[in-house]
């Protein structure tokens, strides 16, 4: 403990945003550092990790989950190091996965978070659990596998397909079989990185006024598979190039930016999953969690030989944990979006 500092910065909620967040939003508080109790431990708080569904904890609706309070440090899940253990099987030194929020320091009892896992033993690199073989990886592994179920043949589209969830989707269709793989993304950069790294057919720019047109172009016959994470207009047109028997799977819906304000973007085009026999199917990746190891496990393999990229974002600093989520709704972010901590 010699080595401790005695203060404890966090990134408290100082007001509801409106739109993304801003860093005003936040505010940087210094307290001491807490004390572990019973069956507890204190951790140093290495890694970040940035989702979107962290936009909806702090709007002040019901939701899954309580919203984060005014003054609360921000909601997030990520890597700390054990630097006290009170805690059986878990020792000093050791890393671990769970709730950690936006600070240096934080105290957390194992039994009461579903969440935590402690780093396996060997694990070459423990930021692979925060994304390809953390919840981003298992999203795409279950959405694409259980729901999308592309096969021989099959051309797949996937949105947001540079960031975390749909680069890894859009590999698992090829390595499953799909014959062609198509994606969506902003920035030239990501959409090289889609086609020339992570190996899709194609990436079209999102922002183009014609992608339907685009959409049809790149894929006459429609797609068999549709993995969105973005929704609004661009599900739309994704839903206008739908195939007979499709299978949409809704991920997410990142462009209505999680705001509670009703989403400015309907669906037109939902009429032809009536003629074309298709279906659109959501789901949430805590309905596999039985199922996680098995999934890891195939994930891990594919990553080991090669056939599966993944890229870590990666910013410093908890004073720019703010950044961290605004970059993910500002579309800057290539594959996992992540931030290191150096207390
Ligand atoms: N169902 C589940 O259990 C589950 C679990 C985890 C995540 N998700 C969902 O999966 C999706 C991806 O999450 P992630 O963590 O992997 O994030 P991500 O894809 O790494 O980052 C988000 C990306 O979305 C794109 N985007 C942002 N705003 C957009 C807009 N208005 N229009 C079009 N594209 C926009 C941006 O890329 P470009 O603009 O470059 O394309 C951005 O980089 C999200 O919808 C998330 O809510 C669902």
């Amino acid at each position: 403990m010699t080595d401790l500092p005695d203060h404890n910065r966090q990134m408290v909620l100082r007001e509801r945003p409106k739109g993304n967040v801003s860093d005003d939003n936040f505010e940087l508080v210094t307290g001491p550092v807490p004390t572990a109790g019973a069956g507890e431990l204190l951790l140093r708080n290495r890694w970040l990790s940035f989702d979107p569904a962290q936009r909806g904890w702090i709007n002040d609706i019901r939701s899954y989950v309580p919203p984060v309070a005014i003054g609360e440090p921000m909601r997030a899940y990520g890597l700390g190091e054990v630097v006290t253990s009170d805690v059986e099987g878990i020792s000093v030194g050791q890393l671990v996965h769970c709730k950690i929020d936006w600070q240096d320091y934080v105290v957390v009892d194992p039994s009461k978070d579903a969440t935590f896992e402690a780093v396996p033993d060997g694990m070459s690199d423990p930021t692979l659990l925060l994304g390809v073989l953390g919840l981003t990886g298992l999203t795409a592994y279950f959405g694409m596998t259980e729901i999308g179920r592309p096969g021989e043949g099959d051309t797949v589209l996937v949105t947001a397909a540079a960031g975390a969830t749909g680069s890894v989707a859009g590999q698992i269709a090829r390595i499953k079989g799909a014959s062609r793989v198509i994606g969506t993304a902003g920035a030239a950069d990501k959409r090289a990185w889609v086609t020339d790294v992570a190996g899709f057919d194609d990436c079209l720019d999102h922002y183009d006024e014609k992608v339907r047109r685009k959409l049809f172009d790149a894929a006459p016959k429609g797609y068999n598979v549709i993995y969105d994470n973005v929704g609004g207009s661009l599900l739309d047109a994704c839903i206008f190039n739908a195939a007979v028997k499709a299978r949409i799977v809704l991920c997410g819906a990142i462009s209505t930016g999680y705001r509670p304000e009703k989403p400015e973007v309907g669906l037109h085009f939902y009429q032809l999953l009536t003629t074309r026999s298709a279906r659109m199917e959501g789901f949430l990746v805590s309905n596999y969690e039985d199922q996680y190891a098995r999934a890891r496990a195939d994930l891990a393999g594919w990553v080991a030989d090669g056939s599966l990229h993944h890229e870590l974002d990666v910013l410093e600093g908890l004073e720019n944990a703010p950044e961290g989520l605004r970059r993910l709704f500002a579309g800057k972010n290539l594959g996992k979006q992540a931030l290191k901590l150096s207390a």
